[in-house]
């Protein structure tokens, strides 16, 4: 379990960990309201919160029985998706398509064996602005007994802004202009919750920083100073080590980073944002204590092992990012069947589209057209086209695919469940179709997301 720091003061109980291997005593995630005060703020702030520590992370090992219970102790119906954990469908926690949602006051229990190790986090999936505004999310270690002993140290960072006022209130969390654009973005930026929390760590020490952007707007573009940063995972699978210099983490993206902490007592290794003009602080790591034994193996995790596509014959199949416009079809099926925007968490504003469509996830007796149909255990190639002048974080459910390329910068080879299509770009992934279901393939920028960049793919 790596170590991590909280710094939000909760009113709730004790942590939140998982119990000890081979017990079968499930992880309660009590989903409600819980104040507590954000850096600098006179007073409180209404977050949302799992209970325990913020940011809360759980670990469980690589394929053994993880059971969670979600209790709803919020005004409104809730559930938990788990990004990038490939999981049965019914686990995938999309009110209305894969499961009930869970009303105020109900309960519902999530059973799954995870079978790949990583970094991962929930969320819920309906009003997603707004949870994950106040805080609602969760990190899911999932730990491979392969990589025992790898690191000195294995720090989690996870990277979340705030719409905060000085007095703790919150300021709203979209706005038009923000949400057909490039997201509205929150003006106080923490790590593990705090400012630019600085770690320590001994000299020469093998140290993995897990960084997690839980931000549903923003895209830091990471950077490492005073040591050799490398990424050795993405979304939380190993890939061939690359530098972490220009790395852009985009909402719901993972990167791990390895690097040997300089051996000068008070040396400070930096890990910062420099997509603004200047360089913004996330975290500091400085050197204090005992040095470290000459551990030589390579700063590497065990490769990833995943279903491969195979190309050749593979079907490509095109999906266009797009603004949007209402949806005629939607809007009469939307008459005739008495469904409102509130039931299908979409919001009455349409600025995005995908293939044309601005589709959000349906009931399942009245589902709409999906993206596309895919046989389970087939490869297909998916090429996006972003026609618009803003970066989208695309996600697809349940998967993990495989970055091919992309014909407008040269991308490291590496699996992910996210990726950011730049405008203009066009970007190939590929995956093996997994478990029948209607997958979710979406913008990560909830507020895309949340007015039109939505739709699933149907494998069967
Ligand atoms: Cu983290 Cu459907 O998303
Ligand atoms: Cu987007």
């Amino acid at each position: 379990m790596p170590s991590r720091r909280s710094f939000l003061a909760m009113t709730a109980a004790a942590p939140l960990a998982l119990p000890a291997r081979g017990a079968t005593r499930p992880v309660r995630l009590v989903a409600a309201e819980r104040p507590a005060t954000l850096p600098g703020r006179s007073g409180t702030s209404p977050l949302w919160t799992y209970g325990g520590d913020w940011p809360l992370a759980l670990s469980v090992r690589r394929g053994e029985a993880f059971e969670a219970v979600l209790e709803n102790r919020l005004a409104d119906h809730t559930s938990i998706h788990w990004h990038g954990v490939r999981v049965p469908f019914a686990m995938d926690g999309v009110p209305h398509v894969t499961q009930k949602p869970v009303e105020p006051g109900q309960d519902f229990t999530y059973r799954f064996s995870p079978p790949d190790p990583g970094t991962f986090f929930f969320h819920p999936h309906c009003d997603t602005m707004q949870a994950l505004s106040r805080g609602l999310a969760g990190v899911l270690i999932v730990e491979d007994p392969r990589e025992e002993g790898l690191f000195d140290a294995d720090h989690l960072l996870v990277l979340k802004d705030w719409r905060v006022r000085p007095d703790g209130g919150f300021e709203p969390f979209s706005t038009d202009a923000g949400a057909a654009r490039a997201g509205t973005f929150g003006g106080l930026r923490t790590v593990n919750g705090a400012a630019a929390p600085a770690l320590k760590a001994p000299p020469g020490a093998r140290i993995r920083l897990r960084v997690v952007n839980i931000d549903p707007t923003r895209v830091p573009v990471l950077e490492l100073a005073g040591a050799e940063g490398r990424v050795i995972a993405t979304d939380g699978n190993a890939c061939a080590p690359f530098p972490v210099q220009g790395w852009a983490l985009g909402p719901a993206m993972r990167a791990e980073i390895a690097f040997i902490q300089p051996a000068r007592p008070g040396a400070e290794v930096v890990l910062r944002d420099v997509w603004g003009q200047e360089a913004f602080p996330l975290a500091r790591i400085i050197t204090e204590g005992a040095a470290r034994g000459a551990d030589r193996r390579p700063l590497r995790l065990p490769e990833a092992e995943l279903p491969e596509p195979q190309l050749k014959g593979a079907p490509v199949i095109e999906m266009s990012l797009l603004t949007g416009h209402a949806d005629p079809k939607l809007e009469a099926w939307m008459k005739e069947t008495g469904m409102s925007l509130d039931a299908l968490c979409l919001s009455e504003r349409i600025f995005w589209s995908i293939n044309r469509r601005a589709w959000p996830g349906m009931s399942h007796e009245h589902l709409p057209p999906p993206l596309a149909e895919l046989k389970s255990g087939r490869s297909y190639v998916i090429e996006m086209l972003n026609g618009t002048p803003h970066r989208h974080p695309m996600h697809l459910h349940g998967h993990t695919f495989k970055v091919l390329g992309s014909n407008q910068r040269r991308l490291p080879p590496h699996w992910a469940d996210t990726v950011l299509v730049e405008p203009k770009e066009r970007l190939r992934i590929a995956f093996v179709a997994g478990e029948p279901g209607d997958w979710m393939f979406h913008c990560h920028i909830i507020e895309h997301q949340e007015t039109g960049m939505m739709g699933y793919f149907r494998v069967s």
